[in-house]
């Protein structure tokens, strides 16, 4: 039997809506990014990103209903995120799904928005619980334990900057457009990862840590230029990502070793990286472990990921009311 549930996503700078069916199955995806918006502030501008939101989010469901040739009334419930991310981002698809689950009478539920990340790898396989799942986006570094489809524990997180943080703040540095990440993996396809020798942070820690990292390069940077030395930015990009992935491959292993898991996944806007996907994915195959990942453009942020997730919490009937707000700051879990 068909359930079909329409997501909304708006917490940073993508107004998405998508409508996915029974958790899996894409119906429709509507992405309507902001970042040529952006860029040339070199980051997101909350209030920007807020006001296109509002610009652009009646279109976006449209659309997505429309792709999908779903029509209101077949909805099964709305999914929103309502947290964690920018509070004026976030207010914008919280009160459009608000709005739009009352005048359906139809279920609301809420989404964290790591879990969505999460349950991306849900979609278009056949996954699942429990897994171990690394999620390394913009504002997030966390190795989570999924023990059922709404049952989440955070094992590893970053102490300092998320790993798509770091990756944005070092292409900057080195001349490179918003966001860093895609830019960062382009130039260093045209270089040395073992030109630059970087210090690998909280070795034996569980934790993660990547502001180091990202001094370590501002200041071989700011040496090399009063020294007027030249500093390859394709080996400097490579060795710089080979830093990052270490990190991600190696405390993330060791929590699935810890736990005994037989699944990996990843997700998040990093794991669209070609590089952390496949030392993953081999660390996976030399230990025996399964290893799912999403498309990279399910890995980025998308509402597809968001019905997935709501999807499992309307089965449990965990629904909001109408004084849903935004949680800038939500934990995982708190739905
Ligand atoms: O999940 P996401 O789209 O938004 C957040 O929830 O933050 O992640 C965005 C982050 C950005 O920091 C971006 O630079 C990074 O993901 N990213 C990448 C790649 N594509 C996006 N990082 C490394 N390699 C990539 N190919
Ligand atoms: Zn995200």
């Amino acid at each position: 039997m068909s359930e079909l549930i329409l997501g909304i996503e708006t917490s940073c700078d993508e107004t998405a809506a998508s409508v996915v069916d029974c958790g899996r199955t894409i119906l429709s995806n509507i992405i309507y990014s902001q970042i040529d918006i952006h860029k040339k502030y070199g980051g997101v501008v909350p209030e920007i990103a807020s006001r296109s939101h509002v610009d652009a989010i009646s279109e976006v469901v449209s659309e997505a209903l429309k792709t999908a040739c779903v029509s209101q009334n077949e909805l099964s419930a709305i999914a929103v995120t309502a947290g964690p991310g920018l509070v004026g981002a976030l207010l914008v698809g919280v009160s459009f799904a608000k709005a739009f689950a009352y005048g359906l009478r139809c279920p609301l539920v809420p989404v964290h928005h790591i879990e969505g990340h999460i349950c991306a790898n849900y979609i278009s396989s056949d996954l699942e619980p429990p897994f171990m799942c690394l999620v390394a986006s913009g504002g997030h570094t966390h190795v989570v334990y999924v023990s059922d489809y709404a049952d989440f524990s955070v094992l590893a997180k970053t102490r300092d900057d998320a790993a798509g943080e770091a990756f944005d703040k070092v292409a900057r540095a080195i001349g490179l457009s918003y966001p860093g990440g895609v830019e960062i993996e382009r130039l260093a396809k045209d270089g040395n990862p073992r030109a630059y020798l970087f210090p690998q942070a909280m070795k034996n820690e569980t934790d993660f840590s990547f502001s180091g990292l990202k001094s370590a390069v501002l200041n071989l940077l700011n040496s090399a230029e009063m020294s007027k030395t030249t500093i390859n930015r394709a080996d400097l990009a490579a060795s710089f990502q080979n830093a990052v992935v270490t990190s991600l491959v190696t405390k993330t292993m060791a929590q699935v070793s810890d736990k005994g898991a037989k699944k990996l996944a990843v997700s998040g806007g990093v794991a669209a990286n070609g590089e952390l996907r496949r030392q993953m994915k081999a660390a996976c195959e030399s230990s025996g472990i399964e290893f799912f990942c999403p498309t990279p453009a399910l890995c980025t942020d998308n509402a597809a990921m968001i019905a997935s997730r709501g999807y499992f919490s309307y089965k449990k009937g965990a629904f909001a009311q109408l004084d849903l707000n935004a949680y800038p700051n939500a934990q995982i879990g708190d739905w």
